[in-house]
């Protein structure tokens, strides 16, 4: 079967500082793939390198759904069906909760999701959209922030530690909720740096250190000793 993304010899650089060095991987149909790493290991880079929003890499190959990809803008990609959840949320600030929302049905790509199936997987946010983004709390501002993505109808859906700062039970409901954009058959890369919570959710996983894929494979496959020494270094650096 062709995998829905395809990533050979992935390089990536901020100036002369190289931060992914020849990353391959793919993600096939439907699959959900977990990017674990400690900080600054190169998960976001990698997110943002194949959604196109970060423009200082080279691929030998970088193709969605069999269409190469590498010198498409973002918003291009997007439309391809390949939508990131960024770090940090990024809403518009001077926006409603509903005006965010509604953003992304820009992409143009019709499909299961609308307004009202976000109101109904995120019911909280439905009271809440008049609202300035601003004025929610963090845990709301991630839904909106996922549902935004949503709104794209993605076949693949990328989310940046989504997890991070929110509360326990407001994370559960969160990860509750992918079984639901699972079941329309849309393949997700979550980046964890719980890994306890990737290794739950994916089919594989993927650890970089460093800026280059020190494992790969299905969770069952690996001892905790394997994902702790591929995650922190034999020396414990
Ligand atoms: N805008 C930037 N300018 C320069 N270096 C950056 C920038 N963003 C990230 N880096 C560097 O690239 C490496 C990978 O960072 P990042 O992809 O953010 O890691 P992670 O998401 O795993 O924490 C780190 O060494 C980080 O310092
Ligand atoms: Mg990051």
């Amino acid at each position: 079967m062709k995998p829905l993304l395809h990533v050979e010899d992935l390089n990536a650089f901020y100036g002369d500082l190289q931060a992914l060095f020849g990353v391959d991987f793919s993600v096939g149909e439907g699959e959900c793939i977990a990017v674990i790493g400690s900080n600054g290991a190169g998960k976001s880079t990698l997110l943002r390198s194949v959604t196109g929003l970060h423009r200082g890499r080279s691929a030998k190959r970088l193709s969605l759904a069999g269409a190469e990809i590498s010198q498409r803008a973002a918003s291009e990609i997007v439309a391809m069906g390949m939508t990131l959840v960024p770090e940090g949320r990024r809403l518009f600030s001077s926006l409603t909760v509903e005006e965010n929302l509604t953003i992304g049905r820009s992409a143009g790509r019709a499909g299961y999701w609308n307004l009202s199936r976000i109101y109904e997987l995120f019911p909280t946010l439905l009271e809440l959209g008049g609202r300035p983004v601003t004025k929610l709390s963090g845990g709301q501002q991630q839904m909106v922030a996922m549902g935004r993505a949503l709104m794209t109808n993605p076949n693949l859906l990328l989310c940046d530690e989504i997890s991070l700062g929110l509360a326990p039970v407001v994370v559960k409901g969160i990860y509750d909720n992918f079984a639901r954009v699972r079941g329309q058959g849309t393949a997700v890369i979550i980046v964890e740096q719980d890994i306890g919570r990737a290794l739950s959710v994916a089919d594989r996983i993927i650890c970089l250190r460093k800026g280059a894929v020190m494992l790969s494979g299905a969770p069952a496959s690996f001892t905790r000793n394997q994902i702790a020494e591929a995650y922190f270094g034999v020396e414990g650096e």
